[in-house]
């Protein structure tokens, strides 16, 4: 039976933890070869993947660093001949105070960096590469923050609204060359992002959500894998929440 990713191309950024880790899983064991990058422990996906019985190498790639994206695109369609597929998970939350007030510029450009910046790097690397094979998918995570207003995360909400407005436009930018540029926006995912929550917040965080239950990097994966596949081929310059009806009331 063909899997939905069969003989794709898939690169992840932030494949090291979390989210871009169980994406990177997903990918792999829905047919795709996975090219994991991230700032730590990439290799460590890629063998985890790899003793599974997936394909997959690890890259160490920062989000910020334009060479090293370019030697990355380089290299994986040197070896592969393409990149079907790019979902960029990579991105922190602000390590200081993230408010108007607060914030140091340090402080702004370090998210913005990250957090923005790297995606438009990211397909700025990959896009010419899927222009010339005839099309392919990106999928960026943002994040509720971009959508409502949230205590503590002035530049955060900044960085992952910027990602809705420029996938957005990139999606009509190259939707005639077949490239399909899609955004999921997370709610609140059990992964090391979060932190050490005290109790009283974490049940008051289920308490918020209708499904019972704070969000697990499965569910992000499984959204980032059904729009990299033949279900995302129409659709394109959306963003889809994954939060568990958080956002709905
Ligand atoms: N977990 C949540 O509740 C939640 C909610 C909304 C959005 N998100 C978004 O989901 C994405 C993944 O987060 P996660 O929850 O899996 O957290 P995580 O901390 O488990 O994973 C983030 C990964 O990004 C990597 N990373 C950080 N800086 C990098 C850089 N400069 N270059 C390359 N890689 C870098 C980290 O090394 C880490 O492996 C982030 O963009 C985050 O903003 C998460």
């Amino acid at each position: 039976m063909s899997k939905q990713l069969d003989g794709q191309v898939v690169l992840v950024t932030g494949a090291g933890s979390g989210i871009g880790r169980a994406t990177a899983e997903l990918a792999a064991s829905a047919g795709a070869t996975v090219i994991c990058t991230d700032v730590k422990a990439a290799d460590e996906t890629a063998a985890a993947i790899t003793a599974a019985g997936g394909t997959a190498e690890g890259h160490e790639l920062d989000v910020r660093e334009r060479s090293v994206w370019q030697a990355v695109a380089t290299e994986t369609v040197e070896k592969y001949g393409r990149i079907d597929c790019l979902c960029q998970v990579a991105g922190i939350v602000s390590p200081t105070a993230d408010t108007v007030v607060d914030l140091t510029e340090d402080g702004w450009n370090l998210i913005l960096d990250i957090d923005l910046k790297g995606m438009w790097l990211g397909m700025q690397a990959v896009i010419p590469a899927m222009m010339k094979a005839g099309g392919g998918k990106v999928v960026n995570v943002s994040s509720v923050a971009a959508l409502i207003g949230m205590q503590n995360t002035a530049a955060y909400a900044a960085a992952k609204g910027g990602i809705i407005g420029i996938s957005r436009q990139t999606a009509i930018q190259y939707a005639a060359e077949k490239i399909r540029v899609n955004v999921i926006a997370p709610g609140t995912i059990e992964t090391p992002i979060l932190g050490d929550i005290p109790q009283e917040l974490y049940d008051a965080m289920i308490a918020g959500t209708p499904a019972g239950r704070l969000g697990t990097p499965d569910d992000v994966a499984a959204m980032a894998v059904h729009l990299l596949g033949p279900g995302g081929d129409f659709i394109t310059g959306q963003t889809f929440v994954i939060d568990g009806g958080w956002t709905a009331h």
